[in-house]
């Protein structure tokens, strides 16, 4: 077991559908920290800069509509990020999160109970969640300044 840091994104729909008390509940109630939050206003190069890894996919750019909010045809693309802090925390937390899919996501977690795929056939999965490997690291690095991570 390893102390680790992770980072969190409230994505647009999460925003719309007013479920940030609800993702911090579960993350509390996981047994994680919370150690930075701030609200964002996410820049066409941030949002580009975040999702780089999967520049080749093919909903890349519907992605980069989505994390700014245009998908939902909201203005001010204002998202709020967290980092939580704990044992495993980066698998952990994505074992609260759930998978990818929202269909495939299991009941309970936030994406099972939460998420949905309209017809346009984008994911509307609520959260982001840093992945394993050197992921979380430069995500926190990327969104957060390191005097903004109270420890
Ligand atoms: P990814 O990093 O693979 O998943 P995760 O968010 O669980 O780390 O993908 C990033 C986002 O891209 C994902 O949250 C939703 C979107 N996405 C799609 O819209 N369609 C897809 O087929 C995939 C794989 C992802």
């Amino acid at each position: 077991m390893a102390m680790e840091k992770t980072l969190i994104l409230i994505k647009p729909d999460g925003m719309a559908r007013k479920l940030t008390g609800i993702v911090i509940d579960r993350l509390d109630n996981a047994g994680f920290e919370m150690v930075g939050a701030k609200v964002v206003a996410v820049s066409e190069e941030l949002a580009r800069k975040h999702y780089e890894a999967l520049k080749n996919q093919p909903f890349f750019e519907n992605l980069i509509k989505y994390i700014r909010g245009e998908f939902h045809g909201i203005k001010n693309h204002k998202i709020i990020a967290f980092v939580y802090k704990g044992e495993n925390a980066v698998e952990g937390v994505r074992k609260v999160v759930g998978a990818t899919n929202p269909e495939q996501a299991a009941c309970g977690t936030i994406r099972g109970s939460f998420g949905r795929i309209t017809t346009k056939g984008q994911f509307e999965n609520v959260v982001h969640a840093s992945g394993a490997g050197p992921e979380a690291e430069k995500e926190i690095e990327l969104w957060f300044k390191p005097e903004e991570l109270v420890e």
